[in-house]
């Protein structure tokens, strides 16, 4: 399905019937990485995942802020008709998101599941980092960030059927949509101070061997975020809902039950 925001269409497939909750993946993915949890728990949630502007489904706009990707978010729920507060999961980037969805749509969230991110904002050297990377993806195209990334993203365990099917996804993401993210990342910001704000349920959740953004980052957030869950998912990186769908599944649900 697809719905129109502030010159973008956006994608988004809404399945399953229940509670509701909107998936967001992270940079440079799509929609698709949700697909093995949506099997998993759809038969008693509502599932909402919509493809970011610029990546999977979804067309590309030359700049983004997450203020922009939060306001998608809201659009998306509004295309469904979804007038019940979201768990909103986010994933890496798609937990920046969710920090400034938080901030913009509060009365839309019912509770937060954070997935390998991180509350800070980048150091100027990250900055100055992604700038170069996405001059490199205006000229040379996605598979420059795919090339760089793919190695970072999986367990040393995972299987190699994983990591060529996400470095396929990754090259085909749009090079406006890889270079505009970038961008609105490096300007993201801090959201630290939002951490002791959070007011409703949260699950931090973490590969045990992601590298992009490590455990005790999610440590840190656990502590300062009053009342939050804490789970390391064994044997998976920082694409752990690809890695490990059972696990990670079980443990959405374990927290989702405790919702209710
Ligand atoms: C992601 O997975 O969304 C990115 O690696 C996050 C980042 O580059 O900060």
């Amino acid at each position: 399905m697809m719905t129109r925001a502030a010159g973008c269409e956006l994608y988004y497939e809404a399945s399953g019937q229940g509670p509701p909750l909107m998936f967001v993946h992270g940079f440079p993915l799509s929609g698709r990485m949700w697909q093995p949890t949506v099997e998993r728990i759809s038969a008693a949630y509502r599932c909402i995942v919509p493809d970011l502007r610029g990546h999977g489904r979804s067309s590309a706009t030359p700049t983004a802020d997450m203020a922009r990707y939060a306001d998608d978010l809201a659009a998306v729920l509004d295309a469904v008709g979804e007038r019940r507060p979201v768990v909103l999961v986010g994933l890496s980037m798609g937990g920046y998101i969710a920090f400034e969805f938080f901030r913009r749509h509060r009365q839309r969230v019912s509770a937060l599941v954070l997935a390998d991110t991180r509350a800070g904002a980048d150091t100027q050297e990250a900055r100055t980092k992604r700038e170069e990377t996405a001059q490199a993806v205006e000229k040379g195209g996605s598979r420059v960030v795919a090339d760089a990334m793919i190695d970072k993203l999986f367990a040393p365990g995972a299987a190699p059927s994983l990591r060529s099917e996400w470095h396929e996804i990754m090259s085909r993401t749009q090079p406006m949509g890889v270079a505009a993210a970038l961008r609105a990342m490096a300007a993201r910001p801090d959201s630290t101070p939002t951490l002791s704000k959070i007011d409703c349920p949260v699950l931090i959740v973490v590969g045990e061997h992601d590298t992009i953004t490590p455990p005790d980052v999610h440590r840190d957030m656990h502590a300062a975020i009053t009342g939050s869950r804490l789970e390391v998912i064994p044997d998976a990186g920082h694409m752990m809902p690809v890695e490990q769908p059972d696990a990670f599944a079980e443990v959405l649900t374990r927290f989702l039950t405790g919702l209710k």
